[in-house]
């Protein structure tokens, strides 16, 4: 099993099992069920959060997930602790891992998390860095699954910029064996060897991954229609990005193409009028606050997962799963 979590491929064979339990232990939750509610794998544990960069949902969903699971969460804010000024990633790792049981690091550079995974004795979870956003990623597959019957017959249509979540989307797709088209401007593919990673576990999968520069093919017959702010959190300075992305907005138009079943799917914050017009987002097709609330049941089975594992395994079969 994964020690880390830095990119969502990490969670390999488990993926799947992940979900359903985070989709099964939210009904039973949401029951009231005793079981579920007093499911306390994290209990008397101080889990922290590292963030550089700004957060609304990972922030409160890892708040309130560590909470309900007996926890107890520690924000750390990049400005008020010491890591990047006087102290390295390395030694930061070293010392919270005296004090925490596990810790969430959302960070600028991918090398960064990972740094600081090589560095501690406890669980690390990539909470975005700029190549990778698993926790996300975790939280859709959840969405598509909860939504959506019959996964095998699924096209997930990605319209946007080729960044740190189509990463892992098409990632999470490939290894529940679900199609992923993604329509990128020239110029703004995402990372070859993430795309090579994906091609090989789709193929695992009889699944596909295709890659175009043309939104209407995309969105051509998608089940799931996805896309994610032009402009990531550190490419500010890169105002003439947007330019390039005419054409490449989800409105009324280009949904037309899509399958009668179809769904909005964004990560969240949206730049409403730039990547997607309101229509789109307040559509009754839309899921995406549905999305946002995954977040946090997604992580609860994440951080019980690597935390205290025969706890998690436990409380699959006690949920009635096939666990692994
Ligand atoms: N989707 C997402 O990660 O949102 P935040 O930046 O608000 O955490
Ligand atoms: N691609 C966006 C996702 C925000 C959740 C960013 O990195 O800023």
């Amino acid at each position: 099993m994964a020690e880390h979590l830095l990119a969502i491929d990490d969670l390999s064979d488990d993926f799947t099992d992940i979900i359903s339990w985070a989709i099964e232990f939210k009904r039973l939750w949401k029951s009231g069920d005793e079981i579920a509610m007093n499911f306390f794998p994290l209990a008397d544990m101080a889990v922290g959060s590292i963030y550089e960069k700004p957060s609304t949902r990972t922030r409160v969903s890892f708040e309130v997930g560590i909470n309900r699971l007996g926890g107890y969460p520690l924000t750390l804010l990049k400005n008020d602790i010491q890591l990047g000024k006087s102290e390295t990633v390395a030694d930061t790792a070293n010392v919270l891992s005296r004090f925490l049981g596990a810790i969430t690091y959302r960070c600028y550079a991918h090398t960064d998390v990972a740094d600081l995974a090589s560095n501690s004795s406890v669980p690390v979870i990539n909470a975005l860095s700029d190549k990778h956003h698993p926790c996300q990623a975790a939280a859709d597959l959840m969405t598509i699954l909860e939504h959506f019957d019959n996964k095998n017959a699924l096209k997930v249509a990605w319209v946007g910029d080729g960044n740190n979540v189509l990463h892992d989307l098409m990632l999470a797709c490939a290894m529940l064996g679900i199609d992923c088209m993604y329509a990128v401007p020239k110029g703004y593919e995402p990372d070859k060897e993430v795309v090579k990673r994906a091609k090989n576990l789709a193929s695992d999968n009889n699944s596909k991954i295709i890659e175009t520069n043309d939104p209407v093919e995309a969105v051509k017959d998608a089940n799931v229609i996805y896309t994610d702010v032009f402009i990531s959190m550190g490419e500010e300075h890169l105002v003439d990005k947007i330019d390039s992305f005419s054409g490449f907005q989800i409105n009324m138009e280009l949904v037309s193409n899509a399958a009668k079943n179809w769904v909005f799917m964004h990560c969240l914050p949206a730049h409403r009028g730039d990547e997607v017009t309101d229509e789109v987002m307040d559509h009754n097709n839309s899921i995406v606050f549905d999305q946002a609330e995954n977040r946090m049941w997604a992580q609860m089975s994440i951080l019980a997962y690597l935390v205290d594992n025969s706890a998690w395994d436990v409380m699959g079969r006690v949920m009635g799963l096939e666990m692994k």
